[in-house]
């Protein structure tokens, strides 16, 4: 199996790192357009095999698609930050130019790659990498709900101090604050989380979720790279080895939850041909208001995007 993970940024490279590691790929192709970056990341991975006892090989390349060809998956890291002065408008232009640029090449050399899609803002993105990839939409679809569920796991671990292997849950929606974590499908060891934890604590931690990646933001001055970087590759890990995991993860929607040509976070099974099936949960009036409403917050960033197509 070949992947390549085009950015060898923190996110990239951790990816890039826990997919060799884990011997989730046995070539890994780290790319960037920084001159000797990728090429840098990947022999500092690749040293570590010796040490970590496995045979995964990472190599790297400076904007040569070529060596990315035939790869089996790819995952999009590259993109900015937002920076101080930046609008969410030209965050989005600057993003999105990488992004087409990117998907463009990796379908000239990998046309079957499914794509993952982790460049912010991720909804939107993995929209922009649609467009541009001219494939199945169960090929292309975006990583946010593994990150925002670890999120609220982690938090729910902690508060109760048990394990996070034991705590399984569901979130929906935008990778935003408009995300929707719901209680309903969280459970600790086989039980409803509710009956473990006091309403206004749970609250808390959606609260906190909801804000999770800004939380990191904060106390670092960039965003987070750990969890983002073995979220994606778990998403890797479940496509190449034909998991059927199911995942929270941001997918192309027609008709799903009554709403069309919109990417928004559900959840779904993750197998070898990339999303095999969208999961239907039965939500309730509320919870569908709130996805009703993280949905409109996405669709209105995607329309930003469709206008710059329309007046380029
Ligand atoms: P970073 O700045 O460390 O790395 C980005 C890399 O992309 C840089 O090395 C840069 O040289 C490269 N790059 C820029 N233009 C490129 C191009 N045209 N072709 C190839 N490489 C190019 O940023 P970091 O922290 O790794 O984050 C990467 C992206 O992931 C950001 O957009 C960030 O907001 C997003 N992110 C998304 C998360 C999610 O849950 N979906 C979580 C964390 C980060
Ligand atoms: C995160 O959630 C900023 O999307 C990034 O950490």
């Amino acid at each position: 199996m070949k992947v390549t993970v085009v950015g060898a940024g923190n996110v990239g490279a951790t990816c890039a790192d826990v997919l060799a590691q884990r011997e989730i790929a046995n070539e890994i192709v780290l790319l960037d357009i920084k001159e000797g970056f990728a090429e840098g990341k990947a022999l500092d991975i690749w040293q570590t095999s010796p040490i970590n006892l496995y045979d995964s090989r990472t190599i790297g390349s400076t904007n040569d698609y070529a060596k990315t060809a035939d790869s089996d998956v790819v995952v999009i890291t590259s993109g900015l930050p937002r920076k101080p002065g930046m609008s969410r408008d030209d965050l989005i232009a600057t993003n999105a130019g990488i992004v087409k640029t990117v998907t463009e090449n990796i379908v000239k050399y990998s046309p079957n790659a499914i794509i993952v899609v982790v460049s912010n803002p991720l909804d939107v993105m993995t929209y922009c990498a649609y467009l541009n990839a001219n494939t199945d939409p169960s090929k292309v679809f975006g990583m946010a709900g593994v990150l925002d569920t670890a999120r609220y796991r982690a938090f729910l671990a902690t508060e109760l101090n048990v394990s996070p292997k034991d705590i399984q849950a569901v979130l929906m929606g935008g990778h935003g604050d408009t995300m929707v974590p719901l209680p309903r499908y969280t459970t600790v060891g086989g039980i409803p989380v509710t009956e473990l934890i006091e309403e206004s604590k749970l609250n808390e931690i959606i609260e906190r979720t909801k804000f999770g990646g800004g939380e990191i933001v904060k106390l670092l001055g960039t965003s987070a790279w750990y969890a983002p970087g073995a979220a994606a590759a778990q998403m890797v890990e479940a496509i190449v080895r034909d998991q059927k995991r199911i995942f929270p993860v941001c997918a192309w929607l027609q008709g799903e939850y009554g709403m069309n040509d919109i990417y928004l976070g559900v959840p779904v099974v993750l197998g070898k041909n990339g999303i095999e099936k969208i999961i239907e949960l039965q939500l309730n009036d509320a919870e569908r208001a709130l996805l009703v409403e993280s949905a409109e917050a996405v669709k209105s960033v995607m329309e930003v995007l469709d206008n710059m197509i329309a007046n380029a």
